[in-house]
Order: structure tokens, then C-alpha cells, then sequence
């Protein structure tokens, strides 16, 4: 018998309805749109997209829409910390930053982490035909010593309407988009208290 210890856990569920989907897609466009700060700071560090993340990070605070994808994050978020064993009696989480990336053809998002964050994840809003992966990375990568080759990557291919939910530490990427459309998603943060 072999038993598994200190996994890696990833959510990966539908959430939303149609409606709010396609509201959260008008308001990712009026939010590029009005963020012409943004837009100038993505010329130079997101070349070919755009995100907000720099110029406005706290959408759940600055949109209705938001807010309600915020109420329906918190749930999962809660229900995917009981499979992480967080004790949180008497604990809360709560969302610090909230914001839209709009990545058209060839646009990446190299390899990160979120830093000073408990769980992030991210709501996908469009995901056209060739819309590429987000990609984790095993984290016990710094520990390999003299294993043989195997599998130290995972990929999942996300459909609109879908929350991926993953602790902050756990670096991830998004390889360069192939649709002929936008790929638009919506990217946060939760910390607890
Ligand atoms: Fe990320």
C-alpha cells in the first residue's frame, strides 16, 4: 500500500450563470477601455494584452458584478479550505485583489506565484476555440535530487463559466494564447483573519 501525504490540491468547478458571465465580459472591455493608465503600463509589461492588476486591483469593491462573483468565490474558497485542512474556526477569508486580464492571440503569462496571499484562482469569462492552458508546476521541484524523469508539470485547459482555486504558493503559467479571439479571465486574491 502506498499512502499519499502533503498533496497538492487544485479546485477546477463551474460557477456563475450565463448571464453574469456575459456581464463580467461587457464590464472586462469597460474596464480596458477607461484604464488608459493601464493600458500604458501593459504596453511595456504585458506586451499585446491587458490587465488590470497594476492600475485597478480591487474590482469586487468597484463593480456590482463583481461583487456578486466575489460572494460565490468566498463560498468555494471556504469549501476548498476544509480539503486543504486550514483550521479556520473563528477565521474568515476575505478578498484582497480582484482584477481582469484580456490576453488576445500570442499574449503569455509567464511563470509566477502570488506572493503574500493564502488562496488565489481565476474565474474564465471567454475562452474562444485554442484558448491556452494554465499550467502548474510541481512544487517540490527545488527538492529533486536524483529522481528520474516523470511528470512535473499539469495543465488544465479552462472553459468559460469555470473557477480554478489554488494556494498562493503554487507557481503556474499561461502558455501563449492560440485562439483567433480574446481569452479573458479574472484573476484574485483571498487572505484570511
Ligand atoms: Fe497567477
Amino acid at each position: 500500500m502506498s499512502i499519499s501525504i502533503f498533496p497538492t490540491l487544485i479546485h477546477y468547478a463551474p460557477l456563475g450563470t450565463t448571464k453574469l458571465i456575459k456581464e463580467l465580459k461587457k464590464e472586462a472591455y469597460q474596464i480596458r477601455d477607461y484604464d488608459k493608465e493601464g493600458q500604458k503600463w501593459c504596453k511595456t509589461n504585458y506586451p499585446g494584452g491587458y490587465t488590470s492588476y497594476q492600475t485597478l486591483s480591487s474590482l469586487h469593491t468597484f463593480s456590482s458584478t463583481f461583487e456578486t462573483l466575489e460572494k460565490s468565490i468566498r463560498k468555494a474558497v471556504k469549501s476548498f479550505s476544509k480539503k486543504l485542512q486550514y483550521d479556520m474556526r473563528d477565521k474568515e477569508f476575505f478578498m484582497t485583489d480582484c482584477w481582469v486580464n484580456i490576453m488576445p492571440k500570442s499574449v503569455t503569462h509567464p511563470m509566477h506565484l502570488h506572493p503574500l496571499s493564502t488562496i488565489s484562482g481565476t474565474y474564465y469569462v471567454s475562452t474562444p476555440k485554442g484558448t491556452s492552458s494554465i499550467t502548474f508546476e510541481d512544487p517540490r521541484l527545488p527538492f529533486y535530487m536524483a529522481q528520474p524523469p516523470r511528470p512535473f508539470r499539469y495543465s488544465i485547459t479552462p472553459k468559460a463559466g469555470n473557477l480554478v482555486l489554488f494556494e498562493s504558493w503554487l507557481r503556474h503559467e499561461v502558455a501563449a494564447n492560440q485562439a483567433k479571439e480574446d481569452r479573458i479571465s479574472i484573476s484574485f486574491n483571498y487572505h484570511w483573519r
